[in-house]
């Protein structure tokens, strides 16, 4: 009888040991070992057949096209970077509910409208409720197979043996592989799905989208190891409870991994988004409040206007609160302390707020200047002039510093009837903009004057 050995694997981070630990010494998350037992024992001394290629020069190695497959939904196909590349594998994460099914069986409908076989693998939902779903969301299929299976060796054998276009797999956590012995959705598991169904991708050539869910500590799929084996790693967010959803690329073997796509969820599933700056700016008022500004992000090529507010009021608590949504908090505080020791505005006593409106997440530190000025009008009680829109990135001296992209950022702007930008000095315009006043400014303080007088602005 063959010995049976286990090993202990943290869920977190995947690392192994022979005994049972409290902490896991490589990422330091606790009570994540599980006890896993090991089947297969490979000897050392086995290669495998001999038919690949020795190594060779890189200069000579022939390249064959690269082959993309449009899914039809332009917003993805940008996210991907213009399509699905024939034989990658493309992993979708995102938490429960924000609509990762959808979207896929939309696009499986898309493809299948143009004649693409698919395959859409449904380990968590039966053939019964996936039909539903696509009557519901009219999506075409003609030529899009439902398997509702959780056993990978079973899978594999119908993608060999049907060879569809695209493999939808629904999701990686919900099936298991009959070599571990472990649980679904376990890091073992996980592990040797995803390489297999990578094996499965290169060498017969198809194409895959693979479902992974974000666990309640945010990571893809449980372990970060998926992140490594994979050729693309799409985000899908956005928050469950507003309809906008943002797809956005962590990781491209393929592409570009700055762009996003919006979407938003109605009735009839996901709709794209072709021009996210008026989706932000449909509640934006005019004669608006204090501590309201419109910053100009720029996601991948795409520059995007985004409503940003800010409260600033004094504190019932012995220590003030800072609380954001949708923009990270070491930078706000950063922002605060410029705004503290550069423009002398006392903040020591006050909560302050900031909150993105439209469930963005915005990362880029252009939009350091929107969150100054939002707080220092909001504490001062004046409002902005509206029509205006803000860019730049604030450094610990209170400098404005340059952003990328500027000009598609100003156009933007100018398209969308503004009639005034406050940009950084230092950044330096090759085009001549008309219809709109541009205004650089050098220092923080600089800023404030420019973005509460209206004398500029012609209405
Ligand atoms: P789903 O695609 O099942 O999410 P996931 O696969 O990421 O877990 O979608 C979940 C939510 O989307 C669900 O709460 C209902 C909502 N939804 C709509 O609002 N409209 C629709 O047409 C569909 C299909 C779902
Ligand atoms: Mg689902």
């Amino acid at each position: 009888m063959a010995k049976v050995k286990t090993k202990y694997v943290c869920q977190q981070c995947g690392y192994e040991t022979a005994g049972y630990m409290g902490k896991c010494p490589e990422c330091g998350s606790w009570s994540s070992f599980v006890e896993e037992t090991v089947t297969k024992e490979v000897p050392i001394n086995n290669l495998p057949a001999d038919n690949t290629p020795p190594p060779i020069l890189i200069k000579d190695v022939q390249i064959g096209k690269e082959i993309r497959l449009s899914t039809n939904i332009s917003e993805f196909d940008r996210v991907l970077g213009g399509g699905l590349v024939q034989g990658s594998l493309v992993l979708l994460a995102g938490d429960p509910g924000i609509g990762k099914s959808t979207l896929l069986l939309q696009t499986g409908g898309e493809l299948s409208k143009s004649g693409k076989k698919i395959l859409y693998v449904s380990a968590e939902e039966s053939a019964g409720q996936v039909k539903l779903r696509s009557d519901r969301l009219g999506v075409n299929t003609d030529k899009l197979y439902i398997y509702p299976q959780t056993n990978f060796e079973l899978i594999k054998k119908y993608i060999s043996e049907q060879k569809p276009d695209l493999v939808i797999v629904d999701s990686i956590q919900a099936i298991y592989s009959s070599n571990i012995q472990s649980t679904a959705g376990s890091v073992s598991q996980i592990r040797e799905c995803c390489n297999e169904l990578m094996h499965v991708a290169k060498s017969e050539n198809i194409t895959m989208i693979v479902i992974g869910h974000v666990t309640k500590e945010g990571n893809i799929a449980g372990p970060k190891v998926l992140e490594h084996m994979v050729d693309t790693v799409i985000q899908f967010e956005g928050d469950k409870y507003k309809s906008y959803r943002i797809l956005r690329a962590v990781k491209n073997r393929f592409g570009n991994t700055s762009e996003v796509g919006v979407f938003e969820m109605g009735s009839n599933g996901l709709k794209e988004i072709i021009n996210p700056s008026e989706m932000c700016l449909k509640e934006y008022n005019q004669s608006q409040s204090t501590g309201s500004v419109i910053i100009v992000t720029n996601e991948g090529t795409r520059p995007m206007l985004v409503e940003l507010q800010a409260l600033v009021g004094t504190t019932p608590y012995p220590s003030p609160r800072r609380v954001t949504n949708g923009v990270d908090i070491s930078r706000v505080l950063q922002i605060l302390a410029v705004l503290e020791k550069r423009v002398g505005l006392n903040l020591s006593k006050q909560d302050v707020y900031v909150n993105v409106i439209g469930g963005m997440d915005i990362q880029e530190p252009a939009a350091d200047l929107g969150i100054a000025l939002a707080v220092a009008t909001c504490a001062r009680d004046v409002v902005i002039d509206s029509h205006t829109a803000i860019v730049g990135e604030v450094g610990l001296s209170g400098e404005i510093r340059a952003v990328n992209n500027i000009e598609k950022r100003i156009k933007e702007v100018e398209k969308l009837g503004f009639k005034k930008i406050i940009i950084p000095e230092s950044n330096e315009l090759n085009e001549k903009f008309d219809d709109i006043k541009i205004i650089k400014v050098k220092k923080i303080i600089d800023a404030i004057s420019a973005c509460i007088t209206t004398d500029a602005v012609k209405e």
